[in-house]
């Protein structure tokens, strides 16, 4: 009779840390990152693919964690919130939505970052348009999008840097 594995032992690369994870068969990489690794940046919110808070990148990919089994993401390179900032300072997206006031309960705010990131690594300047797709996946019940999309506008019109 085939053993059924009650645990999973998983090794990816987050942040630029090989690290290496025991979940249950049926984690999710959301649950893996939150409850396995205590990176609790990346948020929960409905669970089913519909907010894009807990979105992170899966090999240069935005993805909704939530709904990728972590077993799908053994050996992949996973960049979450947790791994923008370097050296003490914020990231310039991450600083652009402060400077911009984009921010409010925060709990978007993860998730539209992660998608932010996403859309400039494919083109840096985007305009308006380009800005309301790539984060219409990303839900926030509080700033009324406008100045989330001033944030991100503001970086792609300034060509700040970004990695
Ligand atoms: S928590 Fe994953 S999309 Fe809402
Ligand atoms: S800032 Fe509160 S949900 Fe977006």
């Amino acid at each position: 009779m085939p053993q059924v594995l009650d645990t999973l032992d998983l090794a990816f690369e987050v942040n630029g840390d090989a690290v290496s994870v025991k979940v249950p068969p049926g984690a999710t990489l959301l649950d893996a990152l939150r409850d396995a690794l205590e990176l609790t940046g990346t948020k929960l919110g409905c669970g089913e693919g519909e907010c894009g808070a807990c979105s992170v990148l899966l090999d240069g990919r935005v993805v909704n964690s939530c709904l990728v089994l972590a077993a799908e993401c053994a050996g992949a390179k996973i960049v979450t919130i947790e791994g923008l900032a370097a050296n003490g300072k914020l990231h310039a997206i991450q600083q652009a939505f402060v400077d911009q006031g984009a921010i409010q309960c925060g709990f978007c705010t993860p998730g539209m970052i992660m998608a932010t990131h996403a859309l400039l690594a494919d083109n840096p300047t985007p305009s308006e348009a380009d800005a309301k797709r790539a984060l219409e996946g990303n839900l926030c019940r509080c700033t009324g999008y406008r100045k989330i999309l001033d944030a991100v506008l503001s970086l792609a019109n300034g060509g700040v840097a970004h990695d």
